[in-house]
């Protein structure tokens, strides 16, 4: 057993953002973060003979450097689109799950892609995600809020302190159907985009065990279980 070259005492140390429903959230009762997210690397790490260890919760954006800079968390698992800027300053995993964004308003809004393309309009996002670039990209001319929770951002959108929301179209679905029944997703959008786990580009042989773990959970059906679970059949 050779888990003890690739992470610290036998644990696999996690860091994420813990508010982004059904990926990983805290388990108001136990105090314990859950979600989809969290299984999966939970099994990665029992694949792999170590215990899983979750530090604090984190702002989105601080993953990618605190991976980067090293020494605090082995990985990062958060629902985190691969992307080609991303994967300057780390590693990922094989892709563990495909994903699009949404763009989500009031029931009975009349907004569009075009009427939010305006000044007056304001868009808000979790700020340093791929739904951030996306306003950024195609909504030039939106005022584009970028804020660290996504919880009060959608509150936002209700309370009409913004006129919409741009965020992963499975925590849209997820957060719509479980808490904020008086919003609508009014555009899915095709980003075509990939989850990865983070891992230290200091650490290679960590994330080839990760990604054969990865590849035994596809195999062996962990991996669907767990998708079942947290999405349905
Ligand atoms: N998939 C998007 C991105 O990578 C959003 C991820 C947000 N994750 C989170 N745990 N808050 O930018």
């Amino acid at each position: 057993d050779d888990s003890y070259t690739l992470v610290k005492d036998g644990t696999l140390t996690v860091v994420a953002e813990l508010g982004f429903a059904p990926f990983e959230y805290m388990n108001d009762q136990t105090g314990d973060p859950e979600g989809f997210d969290v299984d999966v690397i939970n099994a990665v790490a029992e694949k792999m003979g170590l215990q899983c260890e979750y530090l604090p919760n984190q702002k989105f954006d601080t993953l990618v450097p605190l991976i980067k800079q090293g020494g605090k968390a082995d990985v990062s698992i958060a629902a985190i689109t691969i992307t080609d800027e991303r994967e300057e300053s780390v590693d990922f995993s094989e892709p563990y799950l495909d994903s699009n964004q949404a763009i989500v308003a009031l029931k009975g809004s009349t907004e569009t892609e075009a009427t939010l393309n305006d000044a007056s309009k304001q868009v808000v996002c979790q700020g340093g995600t791929t739904g951030n670039d996306w306003i950024t990209e195609n909504l030039p001319n939106a005022t584009c809020v970028p804020v660290d929770d996504v919880t009060a951002a959608l509150t936002g959108v209700q309370t009409g302190l913004y006129n919409a929301m741009v965020v992963d179209l499975p925590v849209a679905k997820y957060m719509l159907t479980n808490s904020f029944s008086d919003l609508d997703i009014i555009e899915e959008i095709a980003t075509g985009e990939q989850y990865g786990i983070a891992i230290s580009k200091d650490n290679p042989n960590l994330t080839k065990a990760v990604n054969k773990a990865l590849e035994d959970m596809k195999s062996d059906g962990t991996m669907d279980s767990i998708e079942t679970k947290w999405f349905g059949s």
